[in-house]
């Protein structure tokens, strides 16, 4: 079987919105130092470029949990790979993630950072796709709402593929 990427947001597209809501965490976070949490891998492309265009000071940390192999259906199954550095007890935390599917892997997650004592805790989604939702999540950011398809690139992978495309695509099987 053979795929095909069908562009759903062009790199221009994308480009303006992360300005966007850069410019709209600016706004929220005056006065303030905002600490970003990106998800590996799929946040990491996302949370660069919105980190360039945030104007407040920021600091950042990487943590990855287990997500979809090469199936495109979640397992439900998350697992913490790889813990943040550096504590954010008192932090200001923004955790940024490539999208929100049945929104288990985020919910899982910020409940474990909540209890870490943050001094607020927010989430910004490049993607969401809300009628995949099988636990309730509060997206305080959004890029884009997306219709249910398996898309790729700007971070998202399909069988670790794909990660480097500079939009949005949705996989085809040919
Ligand atoms: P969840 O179902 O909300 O827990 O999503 C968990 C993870 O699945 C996301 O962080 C992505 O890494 C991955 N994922 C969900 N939907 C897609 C997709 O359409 N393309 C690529 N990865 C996806
Ligand atoms: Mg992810």
């Amino acid at each position: 079987m053979s795929e095909h990427v069908r562009v759903l947001l062009s790199e221009e597209e994308v480009d303006a919105r992360i300005q966007a809501i850069g410019d709209q965490i600016s706004r929220d976070y005056e006065g303030r130092q905002v600490h970003l949490v990106c998800v590996l891998k799929g946040g990491s492309f996302f949370m660069c470029e919105l980190a360039k265009r945030i104007t407040v000071p920021v600091s950042l940390d990487f943590m990855s949990v287990s997500s979809y192999g090469k199936d495109t259906k979640s397992s439900g199954v998350v697992k913490i790979v790889k813990d943040l550095d550096e504590s954010i007890k008192d932090k200001d935390v923004l955790v940024v993630e490539d999208i929100v599917d049945s929104g288990r892997t985020l919910s899982y997650l910020l409940e474990m950072l909540r209890d870490r004592g943050p001094k607020s805790l927010r989430l910004c989604t490049l993607l969401d796709k809300p009628e995949r939702r099988v636990v309730e999540v509060n997206v305080d950011y959004t890029g884009f709402e997306i219709p249910d398809a398996f898309v790729v690139g700007y971070g998202l992978d399909y069988d670790q593929r794909y990660r480097n495309l500079p939009y949005i695509g949705v996989v085809e099987f040919d």
